[in-house]
Formats: structure tokens, sequence, C-alpha cells
């Protein structure tokens, strides 16, 4: 597929966060079938699965994803670049550095949000990626961490990664707390700070900024495009909950005018998807768990849910059942469409 003019002059315009235990390969196929040009992130990886565990497993991905970025987590430069190494032989278009997560696991590895601290750090590892491979590195940020709301430590993040040679930052607008907060406060309790990621662009107009973090609609997204000058956005929560929104992007925000698919071309294309990956051993539930949300708002939604989150775990391996089940939730939705 050749991109759109927009998706060409602009490949992050709009992202879908790298989220551990939703954008998984199954998560990040269903997302690309409702927009062709959103720039989807897998799971953070750590350098060390990739280095010691299956590899393989953790590397393989549709390639209908494309455009696609593996997310690693890691801070040994060696370690990174390697790992780089074996993602861009692999086809991912990108590699992006987790400089956010804040969880505790990550802070005793020494990687993720509390590398804000150690910049130099950081920009030795994005050097020693960059150096190994020929695909854009990325790094995805906070604005800060703990209670000090200066910026001092953001700008000598990005000035050291840039001067590394990363011409992108995907910047989630709050503070990381590593004191004491779970990972999921510290997605919501750290206010957001939009104005910040909007006074980085203007002070550093030459690299690409991806503002991340609370955005919800189509229209908060193009005001933070258009409001704050960014040059995209990321949605994490609100792409995964919300998937239909993604069925606007294209149109919306990549000015692709062709027609998007409807929700039961959709199911049908993920139905195809179930079966090939069934007879791969997946099941249908891992693929299926994705799938809750597409209907949200529609009459009948609740049942579709629970059609598929009670009947898809106890499914069995074939692959005539996986299809009657889906079936059976999407009659609860569209009962014209199911029983043609
Ligand atoms: C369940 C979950 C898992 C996440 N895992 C990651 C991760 O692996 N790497 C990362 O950089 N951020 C991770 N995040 C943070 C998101 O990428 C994003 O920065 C955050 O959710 C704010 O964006 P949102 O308000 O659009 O959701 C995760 C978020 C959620 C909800």
């Amino acid at each position: 597929m050749q991109p759109s003019p927009a998706a060409s002059a602009a490949p992050h315009r709009f992202c879908v966060a790298p989220m551990m235990d939703l954008t998984d390969r199954h998560a990040r196929y269903f997302l690309r079938l409702l927009s062709r040009h959103a720039r989807l992130y897998t799971e953070m990886v750590t350098t060390g699965a990739l280095l010691h565990g299956d590899r393989e497993r953790f590397l393989r991905f549709d390639p209908a994803e494309h455009p696609v970025a593996i997310q690693l987590g890691g801070s040994d430069p060696a370690a990174l670049a390697r790992c780089a190494a074996f993602a861009e032989a692999e086809g991912y278009d990108e590699v992006n550095l987790n400089v956010g997560c804040p969880s505790d696991r990550v802070q005793s590895g020494r990687f993720g949000a509390c590398l804000m601290a150690e910049p130099d750090l950081v920009a030795e590892g994005v050097a020693a990626m960059i150096d190994a491979v020929r695909i854009p590195v990325t790094v995805k940020t906070r604005i800060g961490i703990d209670r000090d709301d200066s910026t001092e430590r953001l700008y000598r993040l990005v000035d050291a990664v840039a001067a590394a040679g990363c011409r992108t930052l995907i910047v989630h607008a709050r503070n990381a707390w590593l004191d004491g907060l779970s990972p999921k406060d510290n997605r919501e309790i750290p206010p957001l700070r939009y104005a910040v990621v909007g006074q980085l662009k203007r002070d550093r107009p030459g690299l690409s900024i991806v503002i991340n973090g609370g955005l919800q609609t189509i229209a908060d997204c193009r005001s933070a495009i258009d409001g704050l000058a960014l040059d995209g956005v990321m949605l994490g929560r609100a792409a995964y909950y919300s998937p239909w929104l993604l069925s606007e992007v294209d149109r919306a925000l990549f000015g692709d005018a062709r027609p998007g698919p409807d929700r039961s071309e959709v199911v049908e294309a993920m139905i195809r998807y179930a079966c090939a990956r069934m007879a791969e051993g997946t099941p249908l539930a891992s693929i299926t768990r994705h799938m809750l949300a597409l209907y949200q708002a529609v009459p009948g939604a609740r049942a579709w849910r629970r059609v598929l989150s009670e009947r898809a775990p106890r499914a069995g391996t074939a692959q005539a059942q996986a299809i009657e089940i889906v079936h059976a939730a999407l009659a609860c939705v569209e009962p014209d469409r199911a029983a043609a």
C-alpha cells in the first residue's frame, strides 16, 4: 500500500501508544483494519527478554501492521543496539525507547522514567541504536519526574538525545511520580501540562514532537496538533477502549478520503485472522478480547461483549466453532449482516 502524501510527510500524526498487555500483535492487527495510517506501537519489550527469551515470539508481527514501531525497555547501550538490529531485521519501521514507564520493576532494572535522571546514558543508548540501524530511533518520555515541575530535566534529555541523532520525541505531558504511585495512578494523578509540550516544540522546532496523555477524541487530536503546532498525537486508552475512533483518523488527520471499513467488515476480517492464528495454536479469546469495545455505544453492545467474553474463552480449537461464536456476537449488534 502507498502511504498518502500526508502520511509520508507526517508519519507520527496519529499514533497508538505502547501498552503492556493491550497492544499485542492481535490488537494491532485489529486496529490496523480501522485505520491505514495510524502508527502502531508494540508493548514494551525489554532488552533482557529479546536477548535471553523467546526472541522470535516477542518480535513476530503481521505485515499488515505496518507502519509499526517496536518499543524497547532497557538502558545498556550495547544491549539496546543489538535489540534495535533484531527489530530492524524483523521489519519494524521504528525503534522507540521507553523513558516514561514508572513501574517499580522497571525502576529496579534502571530503565523507564527513572532514565529521565540519566540523560547521558539515554543519549548513549540512542547513539548506539542509531549506529546499529537505518530505521528511525525515537524516544517516549514524560515531562519530568517526581514533584519537580521545572522543565530542566526534560530539556536536558531532549537535547542529549537530539545531539545523539534522535529526531522524534513522544512526550507524555505529565510527570512520573516515582515515589510510590502505582503505574495506573501515574497515568492519572500527576497533572497534564500540555503547554509544556507546546513550548518544547516552539523551543526546538527542528524536532518532531508528538504529544500524549489524556486525549480522547479526534477534536482533541486536532486541537493538540493545530493549537500547539505539534507534529502528532499519541493515544493510548482512548484508542484501545474506543477503537471506532480510529475509523475517522485517516480522513480527519491524514486527508485520505477513501472510505473506511464498516464494523461488520472488520469483524469478518478478524474472523479470517483468528482462524489463521488458531491454526498456529492461538486461543480464540486472545484475539476476541481486543474486539470487545468495537460496538461501544451501539444498541446490543453489551450482548456483543457478553457473547465474546463468555464463549470465546471456552472455545476449543475448531475454526467452525470460532466462526459460530463471533457470528453469534455479531447477531446481537448487526442482526441483518450476521444472518446474511
Ligand atoms: C495498560 C497500559 C499499559 C501501558 N504500557 C506502556 C508501555 O509498555 N510503554 C509505555 O511507554 N507506556 C505504556 N503505557 C502508557 C501509555 O503509552 C500512555 O503513555 C498513557 O496511557 C497516556 O496516554 P493516554 O492518556 O492516551 O492513555 C501504558 C498504559 C496503559 C493504560
